[in-house]
């Protein structure tokens, strides 16, 4: 491929190539139905020779570009040129350090960072990826667009649809959406369609209906997306001053944030920019654990991108066989059979990773923690923190090292379950209001 950027299977024994512009069925390749990536011919491309030459694009702010926490990044995901690109204003985030969250996971003041995704204009992380999938839906003129969703990538997806005239459909599972995600898709003018079902079947009704109306998917199966949320790592390295943690802690749910932060350090190492990767620890919820048994039980390794297909096929068989539907109060990860399988057991290869399940207790607890002592974040977002401090206990993080969890949604994404937890004392944190008569005496006794 001649031009910057391409797109390639990941199947090593397939490797076809397709240009940017071509958009196939489902983003998988037509020749072996495997996901795809976007490659780049590096050296015809001006990557700084070193990561804080970045730091020059803080000077020109007023530049919609350069003020984008995606596209100040341009030159590591330069697929589309300057004409199609999208912002709204996306990826202004915290990289907060926070020693109380520490003290909780048992690890030492000054290591652990929590990266504050809720603060991007829809309030989840996925408005770095949407920034470039819809620069792609511009650059291919798509008119329409569609997803599946457990609610965050409907509300991106809404939001940023509108923002540059696309019509967009979103997908989202009868009951099983968070009320300030379904809210967000209603009033950001998406045409909501509830289907009886949980977000697999979502998916898998997606993919067949962009294939017959020819919608544009958003769906992290979209290669595109998963560039634009690789600068959620940059970030983290720009924060720290352009140095790399020792781990990276993130939820899982279709993988599509684990599969986008390898692929950013891979290149990041391929290009000289860091000397070393970090490690990554995957978050599942129990209940929706299927990358946890893949990879804890069931041993399944990324192999040189030459997967047993049949260790999953056996898997999901038996999902079926079972009716199994995915249950955690964490809605976001609620997902059995996540698209991104593939792509993350190549980033738990990158970077050394582990997986881990919480339990909905555990979620829970960990949320009104970070609540209490940091930014807050919506329950997925907790599986980070839960899981942090499940591998503390289990000596795999030390105490000494740098953590750097990414909390991917905002906390009033999902106040029904802030407000059960609190009110109805479900968990050890539960902070109730106080009932008071309308009396000043009354009110002054209980203030304490
Ligand atoms: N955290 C939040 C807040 C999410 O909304 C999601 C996914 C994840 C974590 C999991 O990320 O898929 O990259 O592993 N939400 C999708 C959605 C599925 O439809 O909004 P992943």
């Amino acid at each position: 491929m001649t031009g910057k950027a391409y797109q390639k299977c990941i199947n090593p024994d397939c490797g076809a190539e397709f240009e940017c512009r071509a958009v196939t069925d489902g983003f998988k390749c037509p020749k072996c139905g495997e996901l795809l990536d976007v490659r780049y011919n590096w050296d015809r491309i001006g990557v700084p020779d070193k990561l804080s030459d970045f730091s020059r694009r803080w000077a020109s702010r007023d530049k919609p570009l350069d003020f984008s926490g995606v596209w100040r990044f341009r030159e590591l995901l330069d697929f589309c040129d300057d004409k199609y690109k999208v912002t709204i204003g996306e990826g202004q985030t915290i990289l907060q350090q926070n020693d109380a969250v520490a003290k909780y996971v048992d690890m030492q003041p000054g290591g652990l960072f929590l990266q504050y995704e809720g603060l991007n204009p829809s309030g989840s992380f996925k408005d770095n990826g949407m920034a470039a999938a819809f620069s792609h839906a511009k650059m291919v003129g798509a008119k329409s667009s569609a997803c599946a969703s457990t609610g965050n990538t409907s509300a991106s997806v809404a939001l940023y649809a509108h923002s540059c005239g696309l019509k967009c459909t979103v997908f989202i599972g009868s009951g099983r959406i968070a009320f300030g995600k379904l809210s967000q898709a209603m009033d950001y003018g998406a045409q909501t369609i509830q289907i009886q079902g949980d977000f697999d079947d979502c998916m898998r009704q997606v993919q067949d209906v962009c294939i017959r109306l020819g919608l544009y998917l958003l769906n992290s199966l979209n290669p595109f997306r998963l560039e634009g949320q690789k600068t959620i790592m940059y970030r983290i390295i720009e924060q720290m001053a352009w140095d790399v943690p020792d781990w990276i802690v993130v939820p899982g749910g279709n993988l599509g944030n684990s599969s986008a932060f390898g692929k950013a350090f891979h290149e990041l190492r391929q290009l000289g920019l860091i000397e070393r990767i970090p490690r990554m620890a995957i978050i599942n919820a129990t209940g929706a654990d299927t990358l946890n048994d893949l990879v804890n039980n069931k041993k399944l390794v990324w192999n040189g991108g030459r997967v047993d297909r049949a260790v999953i096929d056996n898997y999901y068989a038996d999902l079926t066989a079972r009716s199994f539907s995915p249950h955690t109060c964490a809605s976001a990860i609620e997902i059995s059979r996540p698209v991104n399988l593939k792509k993350c057991l190549r980033a738990i290869d990158v970077c050394n990773g582990v997986v881990r399940a919480v339990t909905d207790e555990e979620i829970c607890d960990a949320k009104a923690i970070i609540g209490k002592y940091g930014l807050g974040c919506e329950p997925a977002s907790a599986a980070t923190i839960a899981g942090l401090r499940r591998l503390r206990s289990e000596g795999v993080i030390a105490a000494d090292q740098r953590v750097a969890c990414v909390l991917t949604g905002h906390p009033l994404k999902d106040p029904n379950l802030t407000v059960n937890y609190h009110k109805e004392r479900q968990g050890q944190f539960s902070n109730p209001p106080i009932e008071a008569p309308n009396d000043l005496e009354e009110i002054i006794r209980l203030i304490k």
